[in-house]
């Protein structure tokens, strides 16, 4: 085995060995609203469940040099976001999103993808996603780096609605291959879902 303390690694060499290694990653494309209005949009693959009762998702928002991206900060200001599941219909819009737009320009608006009004808060969503999670800010904490210059956001983000199209939505399931998400791997690399099977659980 090889063996590696990450305290002789680079930011750089730790970010390349967890991307690799903790694959494939699920994506969340996540709207907020800037204080002047403007529809934010951007991706975030360090993303997961933290628990189902409460619904309860983790989106971790890294910070430049200590300063916050337009998710965090919009999330913060005003408590809510819009978390949609990216799929391959998606995945190309989304990357273009990616980019790091000053504040007053709309990352929705950039990538061709159409608002839509949330039902539960004042953030809205974008209509071609197929899964489209309506959540407030549960806690955001700052993690990493000083007391004074956090390294991250770890934004807790409660589900108070849920919409799901007709068609990878079965009697309360959803169908994976309907909705054909797209996954984040290291580098520019994304996969789709491979080999599906099941396992019983011992009792
Ligand atoms: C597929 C994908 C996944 C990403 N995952 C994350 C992530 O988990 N955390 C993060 O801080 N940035 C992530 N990024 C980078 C952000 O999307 C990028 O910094 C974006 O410009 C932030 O936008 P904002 O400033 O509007 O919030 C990811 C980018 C891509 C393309």
């Amino acid at each position: 085995m090889i063996v590696i303390d990450p305290a002789q690694k680079s930011d750089r060499e730790i970010y390349k060995l967890l991307i690799g290694s903790i694959i494939p990653r699920p994506i969340a494309f996540v709207t907020t609203l800037s204080p002047e209005g403007v529809l934010n949009a951007a991706p975030f693959s360090y993303f997961s469940i933290v628990s189902s009762n409460p619904p309860l998702l983790s989106i971790a928002v890294q910070r430049n040099k200590g300063s916050r991206k337009d998710t965090a900060r919009n999330a913060l200001e005003k408590g809510e976001l819009v978390v949609h599941i990216v799929d391959e219909k998606l995945i190309a819009a989304v990357n273009q999103t990616a980019a790091s737009l000053p504040p007053h320009e709309s990352e929705v608006a950039l990538a061709g993808l159409t608002p839509v009004v949330s039902d539960m808060i004042s953030v809205p969503g974008v209509s071609e996603a197929r899964i489209r999670m309506e959540c407030e800010l549960e806690q955001a904490i700052p993690l990493g780096g000083s007391a004074e210059t956090p390294a991250c956001d770890l934004l807790i983000a409660r589900v108070v609605r849920f919409h799901f199209d007709e068609e990878l939505y079965k009697e309360g399931h959803i169908d994976p291959i309907q909705l054909n998400p797209v996954s984040r791997m290291a580098g520019s690399y994304y996969s789709t879902l491979g080999k599906l099977f099941s396992i019983e659980r011992p009792n």
